[in-house]
């Protein structure tokens, strides 16, 4: 597959209707956490769009961390080899774990991430994604917060690349087969 100019893809969600969800969520957010501190732990590279936006809505004292996933994989719908990096991140014994990611799709990394947190005895372990392919499930986990369920269909913008391109468009688009 090449890589289609932007302006050829077909539009899934606009960047109004992402903005008026993640205000929705961060407002949930806020209520669910109120009196608490949040370490906010973001997946790279395909969460920085959702989480600098859904960040700027917390209202609640929040702290920020980052660790690094990626599962090799091109726009394949087979999950590749996944590669973690935790070595940035501060032991999270005892702190409110939000853990951030773009997508939920197989699971698996979501499901690798509690694994390794959870160990740390976090005082509390939950999980926000922008997207969720619920079809693809293959873990039995599902996210504790999300933005939007949609089809099994490989999708790039507001943070999420094909081939480490597109991470710059203001809205999702699809990705033709
Ligand atoms: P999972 O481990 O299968 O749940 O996949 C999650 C990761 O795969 C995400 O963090 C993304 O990096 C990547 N991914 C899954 N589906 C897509 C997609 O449609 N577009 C771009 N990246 C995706
Ligand atoms: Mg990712």
């Amino acid at each position: 597959m090449d890589h289609p100019p932007a302006e050829q893809l077909d539009v899934l969600l606009t960047r109004e209707r992402i903005d008026s969800r993640l205000r929705d969520l961060a407002a949930t957010i806020n209520n669910d956490y109120a009196g608490r501190e949040v370490v906010v732990v973001g997946i790279m590279s395909g969460v920085v769009v959702f989480l600098s936006d859904l960040i700027r809505g917390l209202e609640i004292p929040v702290r920020l961390e980052f660790l690094n996933a990626s599962s090799y994989r091109g726009a394949s719908t087979s999950a590749g080899e996944l590669a973690v990096d935790i070595s940035g991140l501060p032991v999270l014994t005892g702190q409110h774990v939000l853990l951030l990611d773009d997508i939920f799709d197989t699971g698996h990394t979501l499901n690798r991430m509690i694994g390794i947190i959870s160990a740390m005895q976090p005082a509390s372990l939950q999980s926000a994604v922008l997207l969720w392919k619920t079809e693809r499930n293959e873990t039995g986990l599902s996210p504790d917060y999300f933005g939007f369920e949609i089809p099994n269909k490989f999708v790039v913008g507001y943070g999420l690349d094909y081939d480490g391109l597109y991470r710059n468009l203001p809205d999702v688009r699809v990705i033709p087969e």
